[in-house]
């Protein structure tokens, strides 16, 4: 038995105290460090608005220098990483790819890793926001075939990450800055999102001292879920099974109907109950980048067509179903060329900077303990053992 409050999925449970990202979500507010997503959006950069998440307030300039000086002078894999991949099947899924080599830099840099002092924690902070886009587009070109390169560190971070993606040594590649600028956008989006699944995953396991590289590791696979950050990749499969405007109604029909466990990915959140702030700006650029790359997206149609229905069905509105984070983006990840299977990957990416913030606002708060949630026992009463033959 036990008296405790039963909170399935954590519905009214504040699992701690945060000062680093707060919603709304009835309002469709959302703050990193105080500073609303849409100023963050049209006006900063990834790798700042990592700062600001791991520091709690904006760099100046001096500072911003000092700490990507810092994220570029690591962003190598150390090259015995190159054979790990060796060992994955061709057409392994490059989340269980990246879950692993992540967990991986635990064998790697072991030198530094205690977890109570603040120098080792930023090390570590540093080593996975500059490894994580070079581990990213080695899962990439191993499961394409191709051989990893190098990153190149005169780039800055998102263009740098483009070139070890798609760069071929016969062809340099010409990027358009609107790629570059869309997915760095993208990446500030999904930075951080306060107590989520993975989240709470990375504070979970980091509460048992565990090491940075298998705390974040394990907030990866809590992000693989299409619940969670698969649905980037599941909405995009949605999308080409509708396939035409004219089927969507039918798969609207499905998602209601309570027999069939057919859901709209892309709709839904547990937190934004009116609107999600970063699936309304992520909207709007997909339209922008599509444009300007000029890029015709059949897709786009099934997805406006889809969100339009949705939105007039009596069904959505009473449930306050609406399009969020992911819903849009993967048809921007496929304009600039990212496959499906990399969606989910891309996401990591950028969460890895809340992750860590997360990790190390932990370690730095006196007296946090052991997450250990207690249960509802609902088994048998106390019974006695009997012999095989007797049963
Ligand atoms: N399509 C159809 N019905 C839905 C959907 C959907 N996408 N989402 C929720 N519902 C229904 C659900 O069936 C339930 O109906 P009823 O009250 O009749 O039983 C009601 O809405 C409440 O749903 P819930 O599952 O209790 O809500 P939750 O807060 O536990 O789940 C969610 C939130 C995001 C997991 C869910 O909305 C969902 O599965 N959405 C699709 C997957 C998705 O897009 N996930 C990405 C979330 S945002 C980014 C991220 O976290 O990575």
């Amino acid at each position: 038995t036990g008296h405790f409050t039963y909170d399935p999925g954590y519905g009214s449970t504040a699992s701690t105290k945060s000062a680093i990202t707060y919603i709304d979500g009835d309002q469709g507010v959302l703050l990193y460090r105080g500073y609303p997503i849409e100023q963050l959006a049209e006006k900063s950069n990834f790798l700042e608005v990592s700062y600001l998440l791991l520091n709690g307030e904006l760099p100046n300039k001096a500072q911003f220098e000092s700490f990507e000086h810092d994220i570029t002078h690591h962003t190598m894999m150390h090259e015995a990483q190159k054979n790990f991949f060796q060992g994955f099947h061709h057409d392994a899924h490059p989340m269980a790819m990246l879950a692993a080599a992540v967990a991986s830099l635990s064998a790697f840099y072991h030198d530094d890793l205690n977890v109570d002092d603040p120098a080792d924690r930023k090390m570590a902070a540093i080593r996975l926001i500059a490894k994580m886009p070079t581990i990213a587009a080695a899962c990439f070109r191993y499961s394409i075939g191709w051989p990893v390169r190098y990153p190149r560190n005169n780039l800055e971070y998102v263009t740098r990450f483009l070139h070890m993606m798609f760069e071929v040594p016969s062809e340099p590649l010409t990027l358009n800055p609107v790629a570059a600028k869309a997915l760095d956008l993208l990446f500030i989006l999904h930075a951080d999102h306060e107590q989520n699944a993975s989240t709470s995953t990375v504070r979970l396991v980091g509460s048992t001292g565990a090491n940075p590289y298998a705390s974040i590791a394990a907030g990866i696979t809590a992000l693989w879920g299409p619940a969670h950050g698969g649905a980037n990749e599941a909405v995009l499969k949605q999308l080409e099974e509708i396939g035409t405007p004219d089927n969507v109604e039918k798969a609207v029909l499905r998602a209601k109907d309570k027999n069939d466990s057919f859901r709209l990915m892309g709709f839904g959140h547990r937190v934004y109950k009116n609107f999600d702030p970063r699936a309304k700006i992520i909207r709007e650029m997909c339209h922008k980048v599509l444009a300007e790359l000029g890029v015709n997206d059949p897709l786009l149609e099934v997805a406006m067509k889809l969100e339009e229905a949705a939105l007039k069905d009596d069904y959505f509105v009473e449930r306050k179903l609406y399009p969020n984070v992911d819903f849009y983006s993967g048809i921007i990840y496929k304009a600039l060329g990212i496959p499906t299977e990399m969606f989910t990957v891309m996401f990591a990416i950028a969460r890895t900077s809340g992750w860590i913030a997360h990790w190390i606002e932990q370690h730095e708060t006196p007296g946090s303990r052991i997450g250990r949630p207690r249960q509802i026992y609902t088994g048998a009463d106390v019974r006695d053992y009997t012999p095989t033959a007797k049963r």
